[in-house]
């Protein structure tokens, strides 16, 4: 869906969605070079000039009992996710680790080298694993740069990942803030259904063309087995 996930949830009948996974604007006021020089900036992504928590109530109503959420934040942000993830009735277990393999730049000579990032791992009533438990630290590449068609962009094998063990084979997963959609995509290759609301249209456009692309492909794969 196009639009405000803030409206958008509202159409979402309460307990029919297994896992909420997604990748909310943090409060970083981000915004990346399009060029190595500077001399090009992409647009600042919407509603991140603080924590963006105001969807997290209609969130955990979206989830079924038994059901999960997996939400990206940062640990200078982490304090009001987790507020607000408890203010909604949720329960914060832990905490889960994604390892990007390399680090970032920022302040050189005073903070070291950041390489990874935090989600909280919220539960509504008893979760249970349907698999195998998973490690709480995932180690993935990010996207190249050449390649990223977001500022945030997050891996699809990251997002495969938390689906494959988070929600059930055939379960659905919401993301509210889905960007270019990787959780979309993960969900297509791994057999999930999804729901995804991206407020800028550039981005929705893009999401909707990988989707697509990943279901066509498989598809094609499933054809090919017949
Ligand atoms: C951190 S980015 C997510 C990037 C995504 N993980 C990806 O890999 O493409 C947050 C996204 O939320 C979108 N957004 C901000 N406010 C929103 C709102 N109220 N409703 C829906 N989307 C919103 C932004 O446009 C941005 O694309």
């Amino acid at each position: 869906m196009q639009g405000d996930c803030l409206d958008k949830m509202r159409g979402i009948p309460a307990g029919s969605v297994d896992m909420v996974l997604t990748d909310p604007p943090y409060g970083m006021d981000f915004q990346s070079q399009r060029k190595a020089d500077k001399s090009e900036w992409r647009p600042k992504v919407a509603n991140d000039k603080r924590p963006f928590v105001w969807w997290i109530m209609s969130a955990a109503e979206a989830l079924k009992d038994g059901g999960c959420m997996v939400c990206f934040c940062r640990w200078d942000s982490w304090a009001s996710f987790q507020f607000a993830a408890e203010m909604a009735g949720l329960a914060t277990k832990s905490q889960i680790v994604w390892d990007k393999m390399n680090h970032t730049t920022g302040d050189l000579k005073g903070a070291p080298g950041n390489r990874h990032e935090l989600a909280i791992f919220a539960t509504k009533g008893r979760f249970t694993f349907h698999g195998k438990r998973p490690q709480s630290l995932g180690a993935f590449r990010k996207v190249s740069p050449s390649r990223l068609e977001h500022p945030n962009e997050k891996p699809v094998d990251l997002m495969e990942w938390l689906v494959s063990h988070y929600c059930p084979d055939g379960g659905t997963v919401l993301d509210p803030f889905t960007g270019v959609s990787p959780v979309g995509v993960a969900c297509i290759n791994t057999g999930r259904n999804f729901i995804g609301i991206e407020l800028d249209e550039s981005y929705f456009d893009i999401a909707k063309r990988r989707i697509e692309d990943a279901r066509d492909k498989v598809l094609t794969l499933n054809a090919d087995k017949d």
